[in-house]
């Protein structure tokens, strides 16, 4: 990357379109789903719900990650690039970082656990990432909640909250 490159101003995402919003939706839907029942189903009793749901997140993230590396520049279905930059931003810059944040930790989640149910001596990294990712994912619920609070705060229905 040359200078140049460097000090240009990141492209900010235009809005999505609705077929865009879909695949957005869809992907987070079976995300969340699938993370919140592997969450449920660690121990060894509940092992092939386990591994449907685990490997169900870890399909969710290895789709997401190609949609966003083959999503041209300016796509709202690339992957996050966090920045502190406030200047060209279409929005809160905290959401990129979070985003970005999400991806790594539960795709590490989700990868160590397959490789795992293949090479055994990674369960305990796989353990200990995916303790780790539950507080990162409550945190992210909490900071979209607070987000939007601030932003709709004059709206009665987000100001119950
Ligand atoms: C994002 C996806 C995943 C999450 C959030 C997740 C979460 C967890 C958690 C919290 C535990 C620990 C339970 C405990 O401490 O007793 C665990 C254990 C385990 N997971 Fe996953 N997991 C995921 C994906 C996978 C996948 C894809 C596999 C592959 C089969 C897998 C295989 C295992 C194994 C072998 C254990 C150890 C079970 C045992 O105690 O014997 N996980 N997982
Ligand atoms: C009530 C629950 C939840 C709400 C309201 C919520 C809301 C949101 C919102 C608004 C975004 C968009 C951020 C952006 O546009 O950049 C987002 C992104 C994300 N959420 Fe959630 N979420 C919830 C639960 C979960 C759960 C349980 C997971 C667990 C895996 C999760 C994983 C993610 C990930 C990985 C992203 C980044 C998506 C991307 O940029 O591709 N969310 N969430």
């Amino acid at each position: 990357m040359t200078m140049t490159e460097r000090s240009l101003p990141a492209m900010p995402p235009r809005k999505p379109t609705a077929a865009e919003m879909t695949v957005l939706l869809f992907f987070h839907a079976a995300l969340s789903g699938a993370f919140i029942i592997a969450q449920m189903t660690g121990d060894e009793d509940t092992y092939v719900l386990h591994q449907v749901a685990g490997y169900t997140a870890l399909a969710a993230i290895a789709v997401r990650v190609v949609a966003g590396l083959l999503a041209p520049t300016g796509s709202p279905l690339r992957l996050p690039r966090p920045t502190w930059s406030l200047g060209n931003q279409r929005r809160n810059p905290v959401y990129a970082w979070m985003a970005a944040i999400l991806l790594v930790v539960i795709g590490a989640s989700a990868v160590t656990g397959a490789i795992s149910d293949v090479v055994v001596a990674v369960e305990h990294l796989h353990e200990a990432i995916s303790e780790f990712s539950l507080p990162i994912v409550i945190g992210h619920v909490a900071l979209v909640l607070l987000l939007q609070a601030l932003k709709h705060g004059s709206k009665p229905e987000i100001r119950a909250l």
